[in-house]
């Protein structure tokens, strides 16, 4: 269960706190409850997040080497900071992710998308599949991310390589001989980071001039590169996949009375990309009643907070803006609240709003899958095709009729 979560039914019922053990023996408690899951997020003196990047493979010194080779090291920075310095480095990312700046995105955006939109429409009006991941999601919050942050000048396929791999090796049930190649692609393109944190503007070099030394500049890049596109491309993919089945809410969104922000809340509430994330036990403690000694890993499963009865009306349907949709916890809660979650919103509604026409005709060839993984979902393609005839073969049908 640990490494598919989001293949759990609801209709199982599960204790609020449970002990299960990953694929190397180590146990993990498993918190269920959206109120537990809150508890823990805003208590970080007890639950602390330092843990949250660690592999879920150890590492094996073979891949260790291949690291160590390419210069690889991760300090605590963003996530897995608990110490004194992530205020600081948190408050600097914050401002290059301010609303104000994330909102200035959003005509040009608006514009990349409903071009891609045009192109896409085209080549299922001639017949052909497109792929709604490849060909729309998934470079889409990268470029947008660049246009935020400077980042390295590498080509999309290069940084998605790269984030893909880190999501592999840290969260992953991974083999020896995979988590050498993933250790060789990560470790290649942090040395291209730590190049460019030693002298790029932008974010790079507001973290050096406040006085952040080079690693933590580098592990703060690293880990934005991850969660700052990755994420968003991977819920693009599966909200846009949602939607295909909810021919309801798609006349809602062409008819205009169902709120595209809505969706997108609803959406982050049964389709989060993150489905659990990790704090660890800084003192023996006890959580609804279950003795949680200290350095116990605690899995927030975020997925199913989503739909707890205490808190959403209708947990399984998807139903944009019923009571309790907007109290998901996709983003965590408190003092490492994600600070993307504006950027993240602003890309999924422009994405749906400019995608549903498209969208509501359409029949799905190929449903997003997802390789087993702790925390992320990085669902591969999304195929889909015309419903019916295709405009062309429309033409043809009509031009036999005369
Ligand atoms: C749908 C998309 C996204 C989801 C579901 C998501 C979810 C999360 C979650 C669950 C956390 C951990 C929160 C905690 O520990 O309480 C987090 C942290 C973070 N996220 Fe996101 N994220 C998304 C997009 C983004 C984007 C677009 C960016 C930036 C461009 C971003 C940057 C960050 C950063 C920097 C942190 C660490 C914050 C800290 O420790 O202070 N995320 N995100």
């Amino acid at each position: 269960m640990l490494f598919r979560s989001w293949q759990e039914s609801v209709e199982r019922s599960w204790p609020d706190v449970v002990v299960l053990p990953d694929h190397v023996g180590v146990d993990h408690l498993v918190v269920t409850r959206h109120a537990l899951v809150r508890q823990v997020l805003a208590d970080p003196g007890t639950f602390r997040p330092d843990n949250a990047l660690d592999a879920m493979t150890p590492i094996p010194v073979a891949a260790l080497r291949v690291l160590a080779g390419h210069g690889f090291r991760l300090p605590a920075t963003l996530a897995n900071n608990g110490g004194p310095s992530h205020p600081a480095i948190r408050g600097i990312v914050a401002d290059a992710l301010h609303p104000r700046r994330v909102a200035e995105q959003r005509p040009w955006l608006t514009a990349v998308v409903r071009e891609r939109v045009g192109r896409l429409g085209a080549a299922l009006d001639a017949g052909q599949p497109v792929d709604l991941y490849a060909d729309l999601a998934a470079d889409l919050p990268l470029l947008v991310l660049a246009r935020l942050v400077d980042l390295p000048a590498a080509p999309a396929e290069v940084v998605k390589e790269f984030t893909r791999a880190a999501l592999e090796l840290f969260w992953a049930p991974v083999d020896p001989v995979r988590q050498r190649v993933l250790a060789d692609v990560v470790g290649r393109f942090h040395a291209v980071l730590r190049e460019f944190a030693g002298t790029g503007a932008g974010l790079v070099g507001q973290l050096r001039a406040a006085g952040h030394p080079p690693e933590v500049v580098v592990g703060a890049l690293f880990f934005l590169l991850v969660a700052g596109q990755e994420t968003t491309s991977q819920f693009l993919t599966l909200l846009l996949h949602r939607l295909t089945g909810a021919p309801e809410v798609l006349a809602g969104l062409g008819a205009g009375t169902v709120d595209v922000d809505d969706v997108v809340e609803e959406g982050l509430r049964l389709e989060p990309p993150i489905v659990t994330w990790r704090r660890v036990a800084a003192r023996d403690t006890e959580l609804a009643g279950t003795a949680v000694p200290e350095g116990t890993s605690v899995v927030l499963w975020l997925a199913r907070a989503g739909r707890d009865p205490e808190v959403v009306a209708e947990p399984e349907r998807f139903s944009p803006g019923q009571r309790g949709s907007r109290r998901h916890l996709a983003f965590g809660a408190g003092a490492h609240r994600c600070v993307g979650a504006q950027l993240s919103r602003m890309e999924a509604a422009v994405v749906v709003a400019e995608t549903a026409p498209l969208l509501s005709d359409v029949t799905v060839l190929r449903a997003p899958w997802c390789p087993d993984n702790l925390s992320f979902r990085m669902p591969d393609a999304f195929v889909v095709a015309r419903s019916g005839p295709s405009r062309s073969e429309q033409k043809i049908l009509v031009s036999e009729q005369f």
